[in-house]
């Protein structure tokens, strides 16, 4: 069971940013990005590597330092105590225990998170991996150890999800299957957030936030970005787009 958020919370904004601009050294990584997300929304982050995704994942979280602009999470600055344990996120190079079990390691973070043992089979179920549990994480696949992070940040249903690359090197069925869960988790009032360079992913999602060199390119429905390009493809439509702004 995954708990509903309160009407009341629904109606502020998840993500609220502001003309962020994010620097490295003398490179601009980031160059005045806004948009907002709502409760509900399934929202995928795609553009080819490079393009800023995980940097703007990061700036959501708290953890990585911004130039300018402003950033706000269900109406607080990331890294707030008041966001603890209210975003569930997997990293793209995750960071669990190789020489600990599937199981060791999600009784290991849900312990962390003060989550009950009932959550430790629930999210090993959703990410298909209960015949798994007492495999040593340094015996799986790159595919396998993808799905116990994508557990780790199912770990108590947080109301916000932030998911970088979480479908990369899995096939297409549990792509699927994974596209379906993160369906669930927006239709009882969950924010999710996908990121993938993968364009064809796209049409897995309500919403698409393009990004390319920093920059948001489009920020609209799947089937408007096909429309507006005049393209049968995802890939070609991108394509399209960069034509444009060139
Ligand atoms: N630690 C770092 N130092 C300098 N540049 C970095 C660092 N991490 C990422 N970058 C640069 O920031 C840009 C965006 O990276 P990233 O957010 O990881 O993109 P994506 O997730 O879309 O592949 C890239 O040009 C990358 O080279
Ligand atoms: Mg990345």
């Amino acid at each position: 069971m995954v708990a509903s958020i309160p009407i009341e919370a629904s109606r502020q904004p998840t993500f609220d940013v502001v003309n962020l601009c994010v620097k490295r050294q003398h490179d601009e990584i980031l160059k005045s990005i806004s948009f907002s997300a709502a409760p509900g929304e399934l929202i995928g982050l795609l553009g080819p590597s490079g393009s800023g995704k995980s940097t703007l994942m990061r700036a959501l979280l708290g953890v990585q330092a911004i130039t300018s602009g402003s950033v706000q999470v269900l109406q607080s600055p990331p890294g707030s105590p008041s966001l603890r344990g209210q975003i569930g996120y997997m990293a793209q190079n995750s960071a669990i225990y190789v020489d600990l079990t599937v199981e060791e390691n999600l009784r290991y973070f849900a312990g962390v998170l003060h989550q009950p043992s009932s959550e430790v089979t629930r999210v090993a179920g959703v990410v298909a991996l209960t015949s798994f549990s007492n495999r040593l994480v340094s015996s799986l696949s790159g595919g396998e150890r993808t799905r116990v992070s994508l557990g780790i940040a199912l770990l108590g249903s947080p109301p916000v999800m932030i998911l970088d690359e979480p479908t990369v090197g899995l096939d297409p069925m549990l792509r699927r299957d994974l596209w379906r869960t993160f369906e669930d988790l927006t239709a009882t009032g969950a924010t999710v957030m996908v990121s993938s360079h993968v364009l064809d992913e796209a049409a897995r999602c309500a919403r698409l936030l393009l990004l390319r060199n920093g920059s948001i390119l489009f920020d609209n429905s799947p089937a408007q970005l096909l429309s507006v390009a005049g393209c049968t493809s995802y890939d070609s439509a991108f394509e399209r787009l960069i034509e444009e702004v060139k």
